[in-house]
């Protein structure tokens, strides 16, 4: 990921990021109270900014808040942070926390302001090498919370199991509870086995991707039908095709589980026609 964007979003105001300041007693710092987004934006434009401002709400639903700006507010600061940086492919990060209290009190004094902080960075497309030849995936025992479906700061689990994926010379934890595959650890995950296209489905054990939905129309588009079915970890190695997506990787082929192949062990042809239809969908819905 590249270095943040000079501008960024703080309670409602764009300032310096540089000069922005949150209190040390904010709960997100303390306890990891808060939730984000990640909006993936082309050409100036976020790619179904409604769909993760959805997403944020029902977040926010699950640590028991009110989502702190209507829908037209959210629209009209995404635009002022993206113009402020620039526009072009930036990813923006969003982050509202339950704010700050007097003190470190597990339970939540009534009446915290919520903090509203947001940033922008330079979306890098996938590189050409990933490209061609794909990701190494680890497959790893997913130790991370039963709320997966908020897409909560608390992100520690996540980053010791990519600690983990990467020392074993990997690219993305590949992560598995009670024998069936959940998700990547920060992103979702489709396979294919001769003519069928799985993808988990949405369930408090993973976060419902956004771009898992758009992947899903691309297939629409492509009239290739996707079943949402539980995946038994024993499937996985012999699986022809498999593949990630997330807001800032788009959809990258996994060719390997560690030293293994999967299929070829080069990017498939399905994923191939899902990367084509991906890079038309955003032109087409991101245009100016
Ligand atoms: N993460 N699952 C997890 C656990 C994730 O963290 C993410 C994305 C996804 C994919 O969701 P989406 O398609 O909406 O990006 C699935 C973001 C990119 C992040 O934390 O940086």
């Amino acid at each position: 990921m590249a270095d943040a964007l000079p501008t960024c979003l703080l309670n409602g105001e764009l300032i310096a990021t540089r000069d922005a300041r949150v209190s040390p007693l904010d709960r997100a710092f303390l306890f990891g109270d808060a939730i984000y987004e990640v909006v993936p934006c082309y050409n100036g434009r976020p790619l179904r900014l409604d769909a993760h401002l959805d997403r944020l709400a029902n977040s926010l639903e699950g640590l028991g808040m009110a989502d702190p700006y209507p829908r037209s507010r959210w629209h009209e600061l995404f635009g002022k942070l993206i113009e402020a940086n620039g526009g072009g492919d930036i990813g923006v990060y969003l982050q509202v926390t339950r704010g700050a209290g007097a003190g470190r009190e597990f339970l939540p004094p009534a009446g915290l302001e919520p903090t509203i902080f947001g940033f922008a960075w330079p979306l890098a497309p996938p590189g050409d090498k990933q490209l061609k030849n794909g990701l190494t995936g680890v497959v790893l025992e997913d130790i991370r919370w039963l709320r997966c479906d908020i897409k909560s700061t608390a992100l520690l689990a996540a980053v010791l199991l990519r600690r983990e994926a990467n020392a074993r010379g990997g690219d993305e934890a590949i992560l598995v509870r009670d024998g069936h595959l959940t998700e990547g650890s920060s992103s979702a995950m489709f396979l294919v086995k001769k003519d069928e296209i799985i993808t988990p489905p949405a369930s408090r054990e993973r976060l419902p991707s956004i771009t898992r939905q758009v992947v899903g129309d691309v297939l629409d588009e492509l009239g290739l039908t996707v079943t949402e079915r539980e995946v038994p970890v024993a499937e996985l190695a012999d699986m022809d095709e498999a593949w990630i997506s997330s807001a800032t990787r788009e959809a990258l082929a996994i060719t390997h589980l560690g030293d293994r192949p999967i299929g070829t062990g080069k990017p498939g042809p399905v994923w191939k026609r899902v990367y084509e239809g991906f890079q038309a969908l955003k032109q087409r819905e991101c245009d100016a």
